[in-house]
């Protein structure tokens, strides 16, 4: 793995995501496309990626019925995307379907297997507004269920908070793959948007992430170059981390 580093690139149209993947391009080797972009470029953004000889993670979260999920599932496939996922709430039932019909897919086109993720619960949320959805587990417990079945699903790893990083390796083991959004600068004030559980570059490297997902402290930065290089040599300087 020579890249631990994804940047999302949540921007509007082609234009800016092209300017903005060619001035990361030196410095990163995977970015991730989300609804935003997706839903306005559809696939072009992939082909610009895969030109460019980019990794993709494809954030589309799907979830839905399992007939469906699996069909979304066939269809990242065939983009030949690194990784895309699912959400664990989905269940048990729509995450296995998401997992043979992706094997199956990629069986049939003679390509490696994407990686599948579980996206646990959103580090957008809090205590309270997981109450508010019904749910009166606490955040932690209710986490490591997810993963548990994310895992059972047969899926390759999890997307969880940085905060959740810990107790979710040791009960999950070593092999399963962590990726981590919710990071932040250690200047930036909290609170300042929607991200609840969050962690700076460093401490979730040193938590045990393999990948962290980085968007608006590097794409919505001055300059997102010196950003990235900043981000970097952070985790560089403190963890000896030589992948990012
Ligand atoms: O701008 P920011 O760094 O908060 O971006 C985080 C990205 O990660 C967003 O694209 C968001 O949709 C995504 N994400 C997340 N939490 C998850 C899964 C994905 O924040 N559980």
């Amino acid at each position: 793995m020579k890249n631990k580093l994804i940047i999302s690139l949540d921007v509007p149209n082609l234009r800016t995501a092209e300017r903005l993947v060619d001035e990361l391009s030196p410095l990163v080797e995977i970015f991730k496309v989300g609804s935003q972009l997706f839903t306005a470029t559809g696939p072009k953004i992939i082909d610009l990626l895969h030109k460019r000889k980019k990794e993709v993670f494809l954030d589309l979260k799907f979830h839905d019925i399992p007939h469906t999920v699996a069909e979304a599932a066939r269809a990242a496939t065939r983009l030949g995307v690194f990784m895309f996922n699912v959400h664990g709430i989905g269940g048990l039932k729509m995450m296995q379907a998401a997992a043979k019909a992706t094997e199956g897919e990629a069986e049939k086109l003679k390509i490696k297997k994407p990686l599948i993720l579980g996206v646990t619960l959103l580090t957008s949320f809090d205590e309270q507004m997981l109450k508010e959805t019904g749910v009166s587990k606490q955040i932690d417990d209710y986490v490591l269920y997810l993963a548990q079945e994310i895992k059972k699903a047969g899926l390759d790893g999890v997307v969880a908070s940085p905060q959740e990083l810990r107790f979710l390796r040791e009960n999950l083991g070593e092999s399963f793959i962590m990726v981590t959004p919710g990071i932040r600068f250690p200047r930036a004030s909290s609170g300042e948007d929607d991200q609840k559980r969050i962690a700076t570059p460093k401490e979730a490297i040193k938590n045990g992430a393999d990948y962290i997902v980085v968007g608006r402290p590097i794409i919505a930065a001055e300059s997102p170059k010196e950003a990235a290089e900043q981000l970097i040599s952070s985790v560089r300087s403190e963890t000896s981390d030589k992948a990012l």
